[in-house]
């Protein structure tokens, strides 16, 4: 397409949180960080998430059909969003030095976390790279008060860059890091 860089110039508008997605299956725990969640419905309530086939949290999360989202704070430090945002969990365990907490079988980060979300999967949609998970949220709690960390605040205040597999990755938000 000729104006693709028109289009990812007004996709960079668009504003989203940063969050932590993590589930669990064969007894491996997981998580990635992911800025692609929303609220899709408020009753009941359901949310969606986009997540990148190559990532080990697709491939638990497609087995386990759960997983939690853990709203982040500001004041996250670039550290712990290297280790769900740039690294695997096929090379490392993400969950050997994170605080986090166990609903049955699905594990919650509670570290950096505002508030969090314990969600069924009720329904997936294929998107090429990327799967939809859309899921019914079984449960939540806020955890401390805080603001929440957005896309915007990491980009420009903390440099955060983004990574090949995240919804949003382009080469004009790559350029200007
Ligand atoms: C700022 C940022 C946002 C990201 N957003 C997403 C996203 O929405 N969906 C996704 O699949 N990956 C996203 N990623 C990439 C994953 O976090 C990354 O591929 C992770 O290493 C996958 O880990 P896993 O293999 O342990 O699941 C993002 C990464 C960064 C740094």
């Amino acid at each position: 397409m000729e104006n693709l860089d028109k289009i990812f110039s007004s996709l960079n508008k668009l504003s989203y949180g940063l969050y932590i997605v993590a589930s669990s299956s064969d007894g491996k725990k997981n998580g990635q960080l992911v800025n692609t969640v929303f609220q899709l419905t408020p009753n009941p309530p359901r949310i969606a998430i986009c997540l990148n086939k190559e990532n080990l949290t697709h491939e638990i999360i497609n087995k386990s059909g759960f997983f939690s989202v853990s709203i982040l704070e500001e004041e996250t430090p670039l550290p712990f969003i290297g280790l769900f945002g740039f690294k695997s969990g096929r090379d490392i365990d993400k969950f050997e030095k994170t605080s986090h907490k166990m609903e049955g079988d699905c594990p919650i980060v509670t570290e950096n976390t505002l508030s969090y979300l314990n969600v069924k999967v009720v329904s997936k949609m294929d998107a090429d790279s990327h799967t939809l998970f859309m899921g019914q949220v079984i449960n939540g709690e806020v955890l401390k008060e805080g603001n929440r960390l957005t896309y915007d605040f990491y980009q420009k205040n903390k440099k955060g860059r983004t990574h090949k597999n995240a919804t949003t990755f382009n080469k004009i938000t790559e350029a200007n890091k």
